[in-house]
């Protein structure tokens, strides 16, 4: 075939968590997060329709396995629309080409930037017209996460239905993430079984999906105020709330390391001295910092010692969108 599509996406790091599901077909999340798209790690995905099997490349690399299977019945549910369409690209297959620039290295891959990156091909290449929030219902069955990357600077998503779970865009005011990597091991329990195992085992889940619907409503109002401070804190006391849930499970799961709580601890010295800066993490050891654009080159340099990698200066970066068609 001589269909092409090339998209690219961002990964995002989210300042109220996404951590749980209502329905695990449809990736409903239990409650609704919000997060920063970052202007850097792209993921740049090439579609090109074809015959045959579907095929799924990662920095060069021909995939097998479970992160072939994933990207195969995600497909399949863009053909399932291509199809209900009455397009007759609905017959062919597909060929993924991706490129993740430095994640995956740095131990801090994601599936948001590839499952937004390949919602905006693949959708193109079959020949759909979706709008911004079709596109973010369409790559959060991907990965849930994936929803937000498809928005500008900053995003809440809503839980819902399959037709109201989205993400769309919210003001916020300017802020800088700091990447700290503090290991490139691959990370034990996925995002996706360590969330059923929490919501199976951890006594804390039903507290940890209720007290998120209240700081969801408090980081809102903290973004509408441009409150840099109070969106600070309220990210890092719901980045440790999630660590806690799901230290819970039983048997326990634990992402962070003592390099990541070395990082933790730097960033609360850091406000000990006047320097406004706050930690996040993610399902892996690596940190953000969170502070002022005005403070990123002090936290960062402060920071830099206690990585393993490079520490970037991150701003609010843009959502997926397509970089050429053919
Ligand atoms: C800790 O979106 O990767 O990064 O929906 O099962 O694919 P699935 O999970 P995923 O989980 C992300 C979890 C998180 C928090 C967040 O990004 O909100």
């Amino acid at each position: 075939g001589d269909c092409v599509t090339t998209a690219r996406a961002y990964p995002n790091i989210a300042l109220v968590k996404y951590w749980g599901k209502a329905d695990e077909t449809l990736i409903l999340p239990a409650a609704g997060s919000l997060s920063m798209t970052l202007d850097d790690y792209p993921t740049t995905t090439t579609v090109t329709l074809d015959d045959g099997e579907d095929e799924f490349r990662l920095n060069g690399e021909e995939q097998l396995g479970r992160s072939a299977d994933r990207v195969t019945a995600f497909l399949e549910l863009v053909r399932g629309h291509a199809r209900v369409a009455g397009l007759d690209t609905a017959h062919y297959s597909a060929r993924v080409v991706s490129v993740n620039e430095g994640p995956t290295a740095a131990g801090m891959a994601s599936s948001a930037s590839g499952f937004a990156a390949l919602a905006v091909a693949a959708s193109a290449a079959y020949g759909l017209d979706l709008d911004t929030k079709e596109l973010s219902r369409l790559a959060r069955r991907g990965s849930g996460s994936a929803s937000r990357s498809l928005i500008d600077r900053f995003a809440v998503w809503h839980a819902g239905d399959d037709e109201d779970s989205f993400a769309e865009q919210i003001d916020a005011p300017d802020m800088a993430m700091i990447s700290v990597p503090v290991s490139t091991g691959k990370k034990a329990v996925s995002s996706r079984n360590g969330m059923v195992a929490t919501q199976e085992t951890s006594p804390f889940y039903d507290a940890w999906v209720s007290s998120t619907e209240v700081t969801l409503r408090e980081m809102i109002a903290a973004c509408a105020a441009g409150d840099v401070t109070r969106i600070g804190e309220l990210s890092e006391n719901h980045a440790i709330r999630m660590h806690a849930v799901i230290a819970a499970s039983q048997p326990s799961i634990r992402y962070l390391t003592p390099a990541s709580i070395a990082v933790f601890d730097e960033i609360a010295a850091l406000r000990a001295e006047g320097i406004e800066a706050y930690a996040t993490a993610d399902a892996g050891p690596n940190v953000f910092a969170i502070t002022r654009p005005e403070l990123a080159e002090t936290v960062s340099a402060r920071l830099a010692p206690l990585a393993t990698g490079e520490a970037k200066i991150l701003g609010p970066g843009p959502g997926a969108r397509l970089i050429g068609d053919g």
